[in-house]
């Protein structure tokens, strides 16, 4: 396909690749740290409804409503507040948050100081996936420039008696810590095990603090927002979801890469388009694609001319999630990749809850015995009662666990089988794989 989708303004990705665009000086000679500036002048109220007004969506996972989250702090608690920004990233397909760390670290620094200003925070927490090595010394760079330039520290960019500290935290490798709750435990100090919510963090957070919890990607999209108004940030998007946002095209495309994308860009475009994904390997077609990262119910080829966008993947029953879009193509064989997807979630659950933890593995089982040609037809049905005690669907939300890491393992199934049952029949009739020892299609052998 020519280039034909239509072009997007580059909000957050405009700098990447230019020279040392990641030190202060570069960020400050494209108006860096002007939203501050103007969020400074605002009352802390105000700037949450511009936040409000701009439409920006959480880009975490959930698309929950940013200035709607920060309204939840309540302004009268005696006790400090916290903002834990989050750089978790370990969902399988996403890996856009490590190009801001790389690129514009202080685009995420200056949402964070909005941001801060906005709910009376004096100290936040930035906590990165632990094998974000680069990534987190490129921030603590960024941080340290921030301090140095007197825009952290006693003063927050000059506003006396506004003091603001800026601490960065490494995971050590568990996905979980993701779930914002276990990121509270884990900077704690403690193991990563989600909470039971109410309360919520906004309430009772950090140290039983006030606490917002917040992605990279959404507060890297804070200070647009300051600087050129929350009307022109709404009208970029759709009518419920503002901006820009970026996506992660990984799997069976010619060109797979982190794009910046309207609300308005569908799958379709995303893959084919010249400006992203550039189309199918030679003689592919696809057959499926995770519009989400790897929690999100998978669609079918027939149902791609869709906006990635929250509501209108609500309305085909799955999620834009974190952004992670995976294509899969017609040689890849639907059973194994749920496995494998199966195999990540059953490894990674905490095993606080009884359907989670041993639900997860279950599944695993129950995929590999499919898979292998050893299975019966009533193990299929046995797979699906499996995943709806984690978690029912339709519709997205009724799980029965502390947190959704029960409902990202029984999504997949649910979908893979309402969308694919026919591919698991044949394992079964066929007592094997119908695609032999080449069963990821163009993605390469990576069992
Ligand atoms: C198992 C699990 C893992 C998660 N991992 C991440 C992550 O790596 N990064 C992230 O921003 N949100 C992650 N989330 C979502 C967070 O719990 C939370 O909703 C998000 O950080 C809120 O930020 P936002 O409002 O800016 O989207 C995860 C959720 C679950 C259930
Ligand atoms: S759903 Fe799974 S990961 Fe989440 S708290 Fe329960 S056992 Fe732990």
């Amino acid at each position: 396909m020519a280039s034909t989708a239509k072009t997007v303004e580059a909000v957050i990705s405009a700098a990447w690749g230019k020279p040392q665009s990641w030190t202060l000086d570069s960020y400050r000679s494209r108006g860096g740290y002007d939203g501050l500036k103007r969020a400074l002048s605002m009352e802390p109220a105000a700037i949450i409804d511009e936040v409000k007004k701009s439409n920006l969506r959480g880009r975490g996972g959930a698309g929950f409503p940013t200035g709607m989250k920060w309204s939840f702090v309540p302004k009268d608690s005696p006790k400090p507040k916290y903002l834990a920004v989050n750089g978790d990233e370990s969902e399988p397909g996403t890996f856009k948050d490590r190009y801001i760390l790389e690129n514009d670290p202080h685009m995420m620094l200056e949402g964070i100081a909005i941001a801060s200003y906005a709910l009376g925070v004096h100290t936040c927490y930035v906590y990165l996936r632990g094998e974000f090595k680069f990534q987190a010394e490129r921030t603590q760079a960024a941080i340290d420039e921030a301090y140095k330039a007197g825009i952290f520290g006693k003063s927050l960019m000059g506003k006396e008696g506004f003091a603001l500290d800026c601490f960065l935290v490494r995971g050590a490798g568990a996905y979980i810590c993701g779930e914002e709750t276990a990121l509270l435990e884990s900077l704690e100090g403690k193991k990563g095990w989600p909470r039971l919510k109410p309360p919520f963090p906004a309430v009772v957070g950090l140290f039983g603090c006030p606490t917002v919890v917040n992605n990279v990607e959404t507060l890297a999209s804070v200070p647009p927002i300051l600087a050129k108004g929350a009307d022109w940030y709404a009208k970029l998007g759709t009518d419920k979801s503002g901006g820009t946002h970026l996506v992660c095209l990984s799997g069976s495309v010619n060109r797979p890469g982190v794009y910046e994308v309207g609300m308005h860009t569908t799958i379709l475009e995303l893959i084919h388009d010249d400006k992203y994904g550039q189309g199918m390997p030679k003689g592919r077609k696809v057959k499926a694609v995770i519009p989400g990262g790897s929690s999100a119910p998978v669609l079918g080829a027939d149902e791609l001319d869709v906006a990635l966008e929250f509501e209108a993947l609500k309305m085909k029953q799955t999620m834009a999630g974190s952004g992670g879009v995976i294509v899969m193509d017609d040689a890849t064989c639907m059973v194994r990749s749920l496995w494998r997807v199966a195999r990540f979630y059953a490894e990674e659950s905490c095993g606080q809850c009884t359907p989670c933890r041993e639900g997860t593995p279950w599944q695993t089982r129950l995929l590999r015995k499919i898979e292998e040609g050893r299975a019966e037809m009533s193990d299929i049905d046995m797979l699906s009662n499996v995943a709806s005690s984690i978690a029912p669907y339709p519709p997205i939300g009724l799980g029965n666990t502390i947190c959704a890491l029960g409902d990202a393992a029984a999504l997949p199934t649910h979908s893979f089988l309402m969308r694919f049952r026919d591919e698991f029949e044949a394992h079964v009739r066929e007592h094997r794989c119908p695609y032999g020892d080449h069963p990821w299609g163009s993605f390469g052998d990576w069992s």
